[in-house]
């Protein structure tokens, strides 16, 4: 079969026309990247580029564009995203990361400035490691506890610690927040060494609240992702009472948040003896990161 040689903005431009009349604002990066996905391309193409292309690949290329006009997100169509400095490689039961997340990174980095130190942080609720992986690749004698509910969640994580280079400073813990002993059964596997750092982005949106969120959250990201229960607030509820057990005394704890959240952790926190010292706002202005530290 002939291959055609083709420049990429003229090969996309219908594509993209298809893209915007659906409403999607990022039709130009949405079609350079599923082109780069039928092409077996690991960089994204720019539109200047010229690709050489076969009618299979141009028909898998309309396949994904297909899939992307049903409202599925770029990320879920070829199971990767950029966070932070990395791609992270995702599945069905790992939330996208958002680049609001990276409020947290940034905070991390200015509670601890030097990066030779030897940290031991527990990543709750780790997800696709798009967080703790992130700290390993700054802090590079520190040693990172992913801890996940969902097994699956917790093999990709290990996918990406190998990508990365980073397995040997990274231990997967399957556990679950709501058992009564969480904690005590972390510290067990952790040797009874507790954490200099907690970070944790719990599910926070109140269960009422999920059938009205876009369609690319509502449908592809997990539902134990984002449920936070009635209030929002139930992960926070059961994390906080067990964190002095496991996290050492001047332990720092950085939670993201969602919109509006703030008083009603810092308040729980309080109640266990946490102090509040950073109230950190997203690109939006929005309040998305509490650090806690504990005295
Ligand atoms: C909002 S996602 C955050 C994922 C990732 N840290 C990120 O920032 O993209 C919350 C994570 O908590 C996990 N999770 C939910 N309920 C849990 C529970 N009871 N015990 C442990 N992990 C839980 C979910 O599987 C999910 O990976």
């Amino acid at each position: 079969m002939t291959n055609q040689n083709i420049n990429v903005y003229t090969l996309i431009k219908p594509e993209i026309i298809k893209l915007r009349k659906v409403g999607i604002k990022t039709a130009i990066l949405d079609c350079r990247l599923l082109l780069s996905k039928s092409l077996g391309r690991k960089l994204t193409l720019y539109n200047h580029e010229n690709v050489n292309i076969s009618k299979n690949e141009v028909e898998h290329f309309k396949t994904l564009i297909v899939q992307r006009l049903s409202g599925k997100p770029v990320s879920r169509i070829i199971n990767k995203r950029d966070f932070w400095k990395k791609e992270f490689k995702l599945n069905e039961e790992t939330l996208d990361p958002r680049p609001d997340s990276e409020t947290l990174i940034e905070s991390v980095l200015e509670h601890y400035r030097d990066k030779l130190q030897a940290l031991k942080i527990l990543d709750l609720g780790s997800g696709s490691g798009c967080l703790g992986l992130s700290l390993l690749g700054e802090y590079h004698n520190s040693k990172v506890s992913f801890f996940d509910i969902s097994k699956k969640s917790l093999e990709i994580v290990k996918i990406n610690s190998l990508n990365f280079g980073l397995s040997d400073r990274s231990k997967f813990v399957h556990l679950d927040w709501r058992d009564k002993d969480w904690d005590l059964n972390l510290i067990k596997i952790e040797n009874e060494i507790k954490f200099d750092i907690l970070i944790s982005n719990p599910p926070y949106i109140p269960e009422s609240e999920i059938k009205n969120l876009q369609k690319e959250v509502r449908e592809y990201d997990p539902f134990i992702a984002l449920n936070g229960g009635k209030d929002g607030l139930n992960a926070y509820k059961l994390i906080i009472p067990k964190l002095r057990n496991i996290l050492k005394k001047n332990g720092k704890i950085f939670f993201e948040t969602g919109k509006g959240q703030e008083k009603f952790i810092t308040s729980i926190a309080m109640e266990y003896g946490l102090l509040p010292i950073q109230y950190k706002k997203d690109l939006s202005g929005v309040n998305r990161v509490i650090v806690f530290i504990i005295k």
